[in-house]
């Protein structure tokens, strides 16, 4: 085991610069141990805030990728919809399901399954997720029997041949979103 990682010095960061280059370190962690933190008032926060591992970039604010994890937790907040906002960023996304139901995809997002949002391409809970959300009595929910990791880096991916012309596909993903009504009237106040 790597000497850092051993002493606990720089751990749990499998990334470090020394100069201009990039140390892959190894690493062991147990995920059922990291503790989640979130809002407590309102609003749902940026998924950002469950980073596990950062690797910084030289742009303050930017990591050059991300580890995060959704894990077991109480969605507490008032005045808002729980699941993740609709959105799109300079960051492409991979998210994997590791075992349980991912708070975005009520369906379809099976373990073992993994999706990719590149860099600049919008997307967000589906269909049955967001009106189940915005239909649903708020009061302390908590999220069990989960776990989805994600890898966010402010580099765009390409796939691989074997991804992209071998590897199972989801061919209706897109579908998840295709009945969503447009609600924004841009007008201030609680909707
Ligand atoms: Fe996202």
């Amino acid at each position: 085991m790597d000497r850092a990682v051993s002493s606990g010095r720089n751990w749990p960061f499998p990334f470090r610069r020394r100069g201009t280059a990039l140390e892959l370190r190894p690493c062991k962690y147990d995920l059922r141990t990291y503790c989640p933190v979130g809002a407590i008032l309102s609003d749902y926060p940026d998924p950002s805030i469950f980073t596990v591992s950062p690797a910084a970039s030289g742009v303050e604010g930017i990591a050059n990728i991300d580890f995060v994890l959704f894990r077991d937790c109480w969605m507490v907040a008032e005045d808002t919809s729980p699941p993740p906002w609709y959105h799109k960023n300079v960051m492409s996304e991979l998210t994997g399901n590791i075992h349980g139901v991912y708070d975005a995809k009520s369906k379809g997002f099976i373990p073992g399954r993994m999706s990719l949002h590149n860099m600049m391409l919008p997307h967000g809970p589906d269909k049955t997720t967001f009106e189940s959300a915005s239909n649903t009595e708020l009061g302390p929910d908590k999220l069990d029997n989960t776990m989805s990791f994600m890898f966010e880096t402010r580099f765009p991916q390409h796939l691989t041949a074997f991804a992209a012309n071998e590897a199972p596909m989801q061919d209706d993903y897109i579908d998840c979103w295709s009945d969503l009504v447009k609600k924004f009237d841009g007008t201030p106040g609680k909707k």
